[in-house]
Parts: C-alpha cells; structure tokens; sequence
C-alpha cells in the first residue's frame, strides 16, 4: 500500500496562474487499510440481542466502503483533472468527487461504530458524562434525545463535539454524507440503517435502540474527545 498522495505538477502560463495540472501518474495513491475483522468486543452485543451474525454481515458493509473508498482515490489519481472536461450536470469529477463523500464518511461511521460499541453501556461516564450533563441536563434526556434521534433518521445518528460552542450534540443523519457540519468531532456513530438490525429485530428499531444503549463502550467515546 502506498503511502504517498498523488501530488499535481501546476504548469504556470505568463499569467504566473496554474491553468493544467500534470499528473505523476508513477507516484502512489494513498489508500485506507480494508478492516480484515471486527474488535472481538463487538460481539459482547450478543446478551442484549444483537447477534454475531448481524456483526459478520455488517464487516462486509464496512469493508465495502474502504474498497469503494480506494477505488474512487485510484480513479481520481488516474482522471485527467482539467477544467474545461468539468461539468457540473454530470461529469467524471463531479461523480467521483460526490460519491467519494459517501464512501469516505461511511468507513469513517463504521470505524466509530464499531469502536464504540461492545461497552459495559449504562450511564456515562467520564468527561463524555459532563459534557451530556452540560447539552441536555441529564443523562436520561440524553438517551431520550439519542432514540428519537434515531427513530427519525434514515441512516445515522451522530453525537458529535462541537468545537465552536464547545459542547456536543445528537446530529441525525440520512445517509453516510449527511448532515455533518464542519469543526466537530465524531464521538459517537449510532447505525440505525436496517441492516445493523432487522436480522435481530426486524422492523422493531426502537428495542434495537434500547440494546444499544446497553452496550456503548464510553471508554471508547472518552478517548474520542481526546
Ligand atoms: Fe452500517
């Protein structure tokens, strides 16, 4: 795997401003590292109902987004990246560069996902604890805040630290590229697209809610906020 990003080579007119980018296409393509498995801990799910085998198939998800995610760096290292072919109804950069968003952001959901999932659940604790106290009075609110997140979402729910206000929120999220605003920290990814559920309990997302919140590894949100 490469370690070094494809880099372009501005050509410079009399205007002294770049117009053409020449590409060293013998340079390499950084690439993200495909999950080979899941944190053993994952699985610790299994005593509130989120089974094994819904992780298993949700491994191959995660790992498809890294594929997806590689395959667009190779492809945009590979496009001629001129101006003048750029179109912005349809054309090459504008495909690659739009799904890129939701091939990057779903490894990036999933990385957290699973990183923060396999806990002893419960209250929080930690600073993550002060910082819940702090946005929605108590922990309860928070968790009450966190479900109908999720019952409203078509894909995520986010909980993220936002460093303008210093504070954190339950975000919502419709698909892996949506809603997320800039200068914030993800600390917390709650999947709630069907496929992280309806093998345990099919169209009944709120009980999937409930054993999640069992399960959050607040050890692992805590060192999210650095
Ligand atoms: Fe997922």
């Amino acid at each position: 795997m490469g370690a070094a990003a494809v880099v372009g080579m501005a050509s410079v007119t009399g205007s002294g401003w770049p117009l053409a980018a020449a590409k060293d296409k013998t340079m390499d393509v950084k690439l993200v590292a495909v999950p080979e498995s899941l944190p053993e801990k994952v699985f610790t799910t299994e005593r509130v109902g989120i089974s094994r085998k819904t992780h298993e198939e949700h491994l191959k998800l995660w790992q498809g987004y890294a594929r997806k995610t590689n395959e667009i760096r190779q492809k945009l290292a590979a496009l001629d990246a001129d101006p003048a072919k750029a179109n912005q109804i349809y054309s090459d950069i504008r495909a690659l560069k739009a799904d890129y968003s939701f091939a990057y952001e779903g490894l990036i959901n999933h990385n957290v996902y699973f990183d923060t999932i396999g806990g002893a659940g419960g209250p929080a604790t930690g600073r993550i604890a002060t910082l819940i106290e702090q946005a929605y009075g108590s922990f309860e609110a928070w968790v009450q805040d966190l479900k109908a997140t999720g019952m409203g979402a078509r894909g995520w729910v986010f909980t993220a630290y936002d460093h303008e206000e210093k504070r954190i929120f339950n975000y919502l999220g419709d698909a892996q590229n949506t809603f997320p605003i800039w200068n914030h920290t993800l600390v917390l990814a709650l999947d709630v697209y069907e496929h992280a559920y309806y093998l345990d309990f099919a169209t009944a997302r709120a009980k999937y809610l409930d054993a999640y919140v069992q399960v959050i590894d607040w050890n692992a949100v805590n060192a999210r906020l650095g």
